[in-house]
Order: C-alpha cells, then structure tokens, then sequence
C-alpha cells in the first residue's frame, strides 16, 4: 500500500466548483441527512467531484469542506485514505487499478500488472504517451474468488489473463471500453463455478426436474442480461469436450502454459534480429513470446503476411479474426516505412 498523497502543486487546478447540475445534486444529496449530520455526505460529494474533473484536488476536498462546514483535515483524511479517490490527473479513457493482494498475487496479478506497465506506463499513477490510460496496484478489491481482476471506474473485470487484459487495455484506448462486458471474462455466472457445478450436485428425487431446469438455465453465459463474448484464449478451462465440468481451472491453465511451452514454429523466422513485435497495436509482450515461439519475429515478416498467413496464426493462436480486426497487416506495412508513415497513417505515433 502506497502513501497516498495530494498532487504536487504544479499540477493541482487554482479553482473548483461543481457544475449547475452536479450543485443541485449536492444540495439534495446533503439534504437526505438529519440535522446536524450533513458531513455524511463527504463521500458521495469526493465521488461526484471526482467523476465530474476525473479526480480530486485540493480545491475539490476545499470546496467540499465549506459545503459541508467540515474542517479541512477532515475531509483530506477522507479522500486520502480510500483508494477509489483519485488524488492526480489518471487517464481519460481509463484508470486501471490492479488488484495486487495475495489471492490476486498467487492468481497471475503480477503478470496483469507487467501488461499495464508495457502497454501504459513503467510506473503507476503516470499517464500514457496520449494522456487517455493510467493505472495503479490497489489492495483486495473483494472479488478475490474471480481473482486475478482489476477495476476499471465502477466496473470490474475478473478472471483475466494477460491476452485478456491487453484486449481490454486496447478497447479502452480506443474508446471502446464501453463494450468490454464487466465482471468474469471467462464462462462463468458471477462467482459460479467455471464449467458447471461438480459437488453438492444431488438432489432428492422430487426435486430433480426442477433442479436440472436450473442448472440449464445456469449455463446461460450470461449476467445482469449483458451478453458476453469470451475469447477461447480468455476462457481455457471452457474449450473442449462436455466434461470439463470435472476439469479444475488451474489443471486447464496447466496444459495451457504447458501447450505454450511446446509451441512449434508454424513460420520460417527471417533471419536477423527479432523487432519488437509490441510495436503493433494489440500484440503485448505474452503475445510477442507467443508469436515469436511460432517463427513471426520481424515486423516486415508481418507486413507480408497473405489470408493464408493470417488464417493459420489465427487458428494457432486461437482466436478467430483478431489480426484482421487490429489491422496487423496495415500496421506492420507502416511500421516497415518508419514512425512518421505509422503517424500518417493511424494518426497516432506506435505505442
Ligand atoms: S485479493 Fe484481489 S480482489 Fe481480493
């Protein structure tokens, strides 16, 4: 756990105050409280500050404190000791907070977190070379039993693996975070058993018909009616035969590291040195491992790449029509030319 301290001063706005709408909110929010008790609002007034600015300054917490007729330190202890509050300037598009406690740690949160430090920032609370990403490591979030997982705004996203969170990290860069369904990232109802239920499944006679209309109804990959679209990568212990009920999620991520141990090379690598893959939008650096291990080591390689190319690395790296939808090939072409050509091009410098 970090020291949570207010921005420096260089980056702290000289004023705040809250919007017109965001005002009269207040003034209803403060009034739901008994004489006497209206500092029982400086927590929602922190939050609603922060999700109108993006974060909480100083003149925020000072603002907050003469609404509510509290002593400035007061309000400063609030808004430094919860993590949800912002204390500097984080991403517009996203601030990833990674959950770094043990059940998390021993989950792969270190891996989520070496993810964010590639794609965003070596450091956490730093903004990314577009000012739109930023993240930190948090403690327990309380969705441990889905661990790893991160929150994202009010939202989070559990169950994760590094392919995972890149696409996740690409989705929000891109302004499409929006479409990323929350909660478990692989087949499973909240915290429901993957795979289906495999103890405590007998159930009186009487009760049977029922009970197998349920656990019908409990296969529906769906939550809160959002439907969910799992990659096969995000989502091992769910590819195969019907009986990987009995198949325990860490036996499944087992034969995954273990299959990606024996990746073969499906391409002739060009000789020469390796280019950094990472380079391309949407590879990161356990995808890079991934694509190295089959033989695609350079950037031009991948600018050459033909349907065919693209239809065996997709079939290998199982996940149908993820080159074709980050443009690998347009961005390889690009990258070939040099940066100013990848500018012109995507309007953005490469990563
Ligand atoms: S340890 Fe990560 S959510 Fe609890």
């Amino acid at each position: 756990m970090s020291v949570r301290r207010l921005a420096e001063e260089n980056v702290q706005p000289e004023k705040f105050a809250f919007s017109r709408e965001n005002k009269a909110w207040a003034k209803t929010r403060i009034g739901l409280y008994p004489e006497g008790r209206q500092q029982s609002a400086v927590i929602p007034l922190l939050m609603r500050a922060q999700e109108q600015e993006g974060w909480v300054s100083r003149p925020a917490i000072e603002e907050i404190a003469q609404m509510l007729d509290m002593p400035y330190i007061r309000v400063l202890e609030v808004a430094t000791f919860y993590t949800q509050f912002q204390l500097q300037p984080v991403g517009t598009r996203a601030h990833i907070q990674v959950c770094g406690t043990t059940p998390c740690m021993l989950r792969g949160a270190e891996d989520i977190r070496a993810v964010c430090q590639s794609k965003i920032h070596a450091e956490p609370h730093h903004l990314n070379s577009d000012g739109t990403l930023s993240w930190e490591e948090v403690e327990c979030l309380g969705a441990c039993v889905n661990a790893p997982m991160v929150a994202i705004g009010q939202e989070t996203y559990e169950d994760l693996t590094p392919e995972r969170m890149e696409e996740i990290i690409d989705a929000f860069a891109a302004g499409n975070g929006a479409a990323v369904p929350t909660g478990p990232q692989v087949e499973r109802e909240f915290s429901a058993p993957q795979g289906g239920f495999t103890s405590l499944t007998d159930v009186p006679k009487k009760h049977a018909k029922s009970r197998s209309t349920k656990v019908a109804n409990d296969d529906a990959p769906t939550q809160k009616g959002r439907k969910r679209e799992v990659s096969a990568e995000a989502a091992p212990a769910i590819d195969g035969p019907k009986n990987t009920a009995k198949v325990s999620r860490s036996r499944a991520e087992k034969e995954r590291k273990t299959a990606d141990a024996e990746a073969t090379a499906i391409f002739e690598a060009p000789e020469g040195a390796a280019d950094d893959l990472k380079l391309i939008s949407g590879v990161g650096p356990v995808l890079e491992k991934k694509l190295n291990a089959f033989g695609v080591t350079q950037i031009a390689q991948v600018a050459k790449f033909k349907k065919a190319d693209i239809q065996k690395l997709d079939d290998a790296l199982s996940f149908k029509g993820r080159i074709e939808r980050d443009d690998w090939v347009k961005q390889a072409k690009a990258l070939a030319k040099g940066e100013a050509e990848y500018v012109r091009v995507f309007g953005k410098k490469p990563r």
